[in-house]
């Protein structure tokens, strides 16, 4: 396996600092990995698997001499400067939302549609953290039993709003504790017109509304599904909630199969082994998937599968992911692996 300069965009971030602990973790073959930040974080210092990293400016010239650019800095910010990543001859692995609906960007969770790497011009993105681990989940029954219909709701973990947002539901907690009034500042969006508090509540709303009355992160969902799975005609309707809970994303999911002679049985048969996935569904031993445990691991977890009461299609499942990792740095690093790999075997 040839070895690669890295770059990480948003180093300093929730994201960020995520991809730079997996490749370590990993051993990705990097021969240098180049920690980019906002102005403010230049000459910061880093210390991550026994080495020191120190920050710097993200400027085009940055980009100089790297092969893999890992973006996780905000959509304006991979507007900005992919291209001048791609320009220097960097693959750009792109975390924000600013290019996953592009026609002809491939958008990758390498579980379900490797393939598309392949088709890749300079820039892949990864998709949206709550789609991944639904996708990722979804893919072993889709390709044993097919799947016509998807209606989701998710209860999604504030590190997915950034840094910020974990000090926000921080400090909000301990303003409850103390009696004192409760500042919002951030969610359910930095640049909406109101901010509600996040601790002890549910906001049904995560990014910016849409004419139609759905969110972003909803239409997200919806859209990158049907990209991923290369089904345009899947019927997908997304419901986006953000809770009080640090890390880990939850969705209760209910599917429709192409068959109605499936049973629970079989959904455990195909989703046990399946890569990347653990099934942990038995009510007798009170099992099922929580965020809390599911924080700092790779995989994605599945429980409560139930057979829908009134539809011989129709099941119901809870999937819960840690959303920094298989819904985001995970994902990314595990899309640079692939292409290391495809680089190699295409010489
Ligand atoms: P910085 O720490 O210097 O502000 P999060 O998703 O956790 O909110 O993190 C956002 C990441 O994006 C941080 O690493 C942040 O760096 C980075 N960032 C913000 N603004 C810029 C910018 N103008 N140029 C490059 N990186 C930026």
């Amino acid at each position: 396996m040839s070895k690669v300069n890295v770059a990480i965009v948003g180093a300093t971030g929730a994201v960020g600092t995520k991809i730079l602990e997996k490749l370590l973790e990993r051993n990705f073959p990097s021969s240098s990995i180049k920690l980019l930040a906002s102005k403010r974080s230049a000459g910061k210092e880093i210390e991550a698997g026994g080495q020191k990293f120190i920050v710097e400016e993200t400027k085009p010239e940055a980009f100089e001499g790297v092969d893999i650019a890992f973006f996780s800095a905000g959509g304006s910010i991979s507007e900005k400067l992919a291209e001048e990543a791609v320009k220097r001859g960097a693959v750009v692995v792109d975390n924000t939302s600013a290019f996953r609906m592009t026609e002809g960007i491939p958008l990758v969770v390498p579980e379900v549609n490797l393939d598309a790497l392949r088709e890749h011009k300079g820039i892949i993105a990864n998709p949206n953290c709550s789609t991944i681990q639904m996708v990722a989940a979804l893919e072993p029954i889709r390709e044993k039993f097919g799947l016509k219909r998807i209606i989701v709701s998710t209860y999604q973990a504030v590190s997915g709003a950034g840094a910020e947002a974990i000090d926000e539901l921080a400090t909000q907690s301990n303003q409850l504790n103390e009696r004192a009034e409760i500042e919002a500042n951030l969610l359910p969006q930095a640049a909406g017109q109101k901010h509600y508090p996040i601790a002890f509540n549910a906001i049904p709303q995560i990014d910016a509304f849409d004419e139609s009355g759905y969110t972003l992160e909803e239409l997200k969902m919806m859209n990158e599904t049907k990209k991923i799975f290369g089904m345009p005609e899947l019927q997908v309707s997304a419901t986006c909630v953000r809770l009080p809970v640090v890390t880990g994303h939850s969705e209760s999911v209910y599917i429709e199969l192409d068959r109605d002679d499936v049973s629970v049985a079989d959904l455990h048969e195909v989703l046990r082994g399946a890569p990347g996935i653990v099934l942990e569904d038995d009510i007798h031993t009170q099992t099922y998937p929580m965020p809390l445990f599911a924080e700092g691991k790779d995989d994605v977890f599945v429980g409560r599968i139930r057979k829908d009461r009134e539809q011989a299609n129709g099941f119901h499942l809870w999937i819960v992911s840690d959303n920094l990792l298989k819904g985001a740095a995970l994902n990314s690093v595990q899309i640079a692996e692939s292409l290391v790999d495809l680089k190699t075997s295409i010489g």
